[in-house]
């Protein structure tokens, strides 16, 4: 990291509806990611803001996060997507959005799930980190095979498989 990276203003907050745009630009952006609707973001960043996180460097839109409570199991936090835009990768932001997420919503959560394709290794490098520093595994389980998604024919594009990687136990920070 650069001095001057190093001396930039980074804030993580949650979302609200005035990002949604802005999550659905970031999105966008990564070029590897299914983008969502602007509508589906708006949505997001309206009723579920206590489990994402919006990244701002300078002011700047940088990544974000999107997660949810397990509706069946309010103690597990799904992650959805993780973006961080090109221009800002490589130096620790996801990493911090990710750590910072999972601090905020530690109360209530001890586990956490998300799924990755195989050929993500930033991806899996960054729940990696999570579970390392919670000093336990990460698993790694079949979930949405290949033939879930719609062919190719109707979308233009393969799907590769999405595994599901559970991080846990997630231990609340020391008091
Ligand atoms: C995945 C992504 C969010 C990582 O963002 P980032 O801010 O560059 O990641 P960080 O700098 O916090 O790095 C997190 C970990 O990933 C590793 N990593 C980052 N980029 C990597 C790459 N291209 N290849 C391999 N490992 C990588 C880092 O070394 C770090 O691991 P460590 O703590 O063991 O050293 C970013 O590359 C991105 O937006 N990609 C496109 C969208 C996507 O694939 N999202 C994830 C699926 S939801």
């Amino acid at each position: 990291m650069s001095d001057q990276q190093s001396n930039e203003l980074i804030i993580l907050r949650p979302p609200t509806v005035a990002d949604g745009a802005d999550l659905w630009r970031l999105a966008e952006g990564t070029g590897v990611l299914d983008t969502n609707t602007p509508y589906a973001y708006l949505l997001w960043a309206r009723d579920f803001a206590g489990t994402s996180v919006i990244a701002e460097v300078e002011g700047e839109p940088a990544g974000f996060i999107t997660g949810y409570r397990k509706p069946t199991d309010p103690s597990t936090l799904f992650v959805w997507q993780v973006a961080v835009d090109s221009r800002f990768r490589g130096r620790g932001l996801a990493k911090k959005m990710l750590f910072d997420l999972v601090e905020r919503t530690a109360d209530d959560v001890s586990r956490l799930e998300t799924t990755v394709t195989i050929d993500n290794e930033a991806s899996l490098a960054l729940f990696g980190a999570l579970a390392r520093a919670h000093g336990t595994e990460m698993t790694r389980t079949s979930l949405f095979t290949e033939d879930l998604f719609p062919h190719q024919e109707e979308t233009g594009e393969e799907h590769a498989a999405e595994d599901l990687y559970t991080v846990e136990p997630l231990h609340a920070p020391a008091t």
